[in-house]
């Protein structure tokens, strides 16, 4: 089929108009993490409780049903005052740590292999809070905790 000379400069203007998108969409895809940062992972996202914050401590019911039911599980803990990393280190004991990247503040909610994940340039952390890969260089503050009869209190 022969193109008429209108058809044809559409055609090339629709053609020019998708490649430039397509350089665009690429271009943004590649820098999303910034110059030398790692990049997001994919990990999982990890299970969000509340807690209720009394006299500087935070409490939270642990049952059978609680994403933090098992050693090994980590959940985000939602909080009045703010938001928490919680591991389950053992039967009876746990960490908590700010959710807050020592990096540029963002929210840490990636979870994968006992290990928390950054979502916005991928650093991790262990479940103390050490750094795993930056580009934090700075450790997650870390609180008290204490479980007992069920519900475990985070000493803020
Ligand atoms: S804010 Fe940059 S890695 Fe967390």
């Amino acid at each position: 089929m022969k193109l008429s000379r209108q058809t044809r400069r559409e055609f090339c203007t629709q053609a020019c108009q998708a490649v430039a998108l397509a350089t665009i969409g690429s271009a943004l895809q590649g820098c999303g993490a910034g110059a030398g940062l790692t990049s997001p992972s994919s990990a999982a996202a990890l299970s969000r409780v509340s807690g209720t914050v009394a006299s500087g401590v935070i409490s939270l019911t642990i049952d059978a049903s609680s994403p933090l039911a098992s050693v090994g599980s980590a959940a985000l803990v939602q909080t009045s005052s703010g938001l928490f990393l919680v591991a389950r280190t053992g039967q009876d004991t746990f960490s908590a740590l700010t959710a807050t990247c020592t990096h540029e503040a963002c929210t840490i909610t990636g979870y994968e292999s006992q290990t928390y994940v950054c979502p916005c340039h991928g650093s991790r952390f262990d479940p103390s809070g050490h750094v795993l890969n930056g580009p934090a260089v700075t450790a997650l503050r870390s609180y008290t905790t204490r479980f007992a009869n069920g519900v475990l209190t985070i000493a803020l």
